[in-house]
């Protein structure tokens, strides 16, 4: 009798078949989720594991620049508050290396992309922070934007991505508040604070605008992430809606947006505000920022120093599945 090679099963194709893609956009029409199990298009998956790695890069490395403060903090309150803000960003990280983990990508492919270059994370975090006011604007600002661009995110069709999003936003408010405070107990202070909080704020202000990525014109991608419901606000609208929430705050701050263009317009009911020197960004992204090189550096060495903790959590992950096996 000769054996009959079967056919692949459908669910196996690429391109899948017209059932799993009807499938698919139903769910996508629906608003519902897309969970780990299901058929989705291939650049649907990639899409989502170049978004999701970069964003769990960008909390790692953006422990970084806050780091750099703990041993120097001025107070035991303000060291306990920043140290728990800096372990909040290891948390997200983590979270999100595992969602990313669920779309069929193994940690250290992750890892060995940061450090090579191949995957990218936020630029904003390859500014230096050169005094304490700017754990204050990282608040406000860095986490105030990461705000705006992740609150919608808690919506995104794919569930364990939506999922670690909602808890990471919960942490996120807590971090703009803290920076907020500590501007606000700055501008309370002497002539020398204030200063100090103002010169902060503007060498932050333009580089967390950009953080919600370039012009729309600009980003290609967008479109189709939008489709797809992964992203539901467009790069410029996010960046209204930023610098609509920062004027008042900054009024109460009284701290001056290091923006001439800013002022209230009544037709649009937005603040307009004036052109972003997208060449600085664009430098960043290249790797030619101010800290790049010492972040993955850092990033790297921080990895081979904790190689034997993941040995000893093998060693312990293998003795228990031996146990199971013997009983
Ligand atoms: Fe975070
Ligand atoms: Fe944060």
């Amino acid at each position: 009798m000769t054996a009959v090679q079967p056919a692949l099963p459908e669910e196996k194709s690429a391109e899948g078949s017209v059932d799993q893609r009807r499938e698919f956009d139903r769910l996508i029409d629906a608003d519902m989720r897309i969970e780990p199990r299901d058929w989705m298009p291939d650049a649907y998956r990639k899409t989502l594991i170049r978004q999701i790695s970069q964003h769990a890069h960008s909390e790692i490395i953006g422990m970084q620049p806050e780091g750099n403060w703990i041993t120097r903090a001025p107070s035991l309150k303000r060291k306990a508050i920043l140290m728990a803000k800096v372990q909040d960003e290891a948390g997200h990280g983590l979270y999100l290396y595992s969602a990313a983990q669920t779309l069929g990508i193994d940690r250290e492919t992750m890892f060995e992309q940061l450090v090579t270059g191949a995957a990218k994370y936020s630029s904003i975090f390859n500014y230096t922070t050169p005094t304490w006011a700017d754990m204050g604007s990282i608040g406000w600002l860095v986490d105030g934007a990461a705000i705006c661009n992740q609150v919608p995110l808690c919506r995104a069709s794919y569930g364990p991505y939506g999922r670690a999003m909602t808890r990471i936003c919960k942490e996120e408010s807590f971090h703009q508040r803290q920076g907020f405070e500590i501007l606000l107990e700055l501008m309370r202070g002497t002539d020398a604070q204030k200063a100090m909080a103002q010169e902060s704020v503007n060498r932050w202000y333009a580089p967390a605008l950009m953080m919600f990525g370039p012009p729309d014109e600009d980003s290609p991608n967008s479109q189709r992430s939008m489709a797809w419901k992964i992203k539901r606000f467009s790069n410029d609208d996010l960046r209204q809606r930023f610098v609509d929430m920062l004027v008042p705050q900054a009024e109460v701050l009284g701290i001056t947006l290091p923006d001439p263009d800013i002022k209230w317009n009544e037709e649009r009911g937005h603040y307009d505000f004036g052109p972003l020197d997208w060449d600085e960004f664009y430098e960043v992204l290249a790797g030619r920022g101010q800290a790049n090189a010492v972040r993955v550096a850092r990033r790297k060495k921080a990895h081979e120093d904790g190689a034997w903790v993941r040995e000893a959590a093998r060693a312990c992950a293998d003795a228990q599945a031996a146990e199971r096996m013997a009983s």
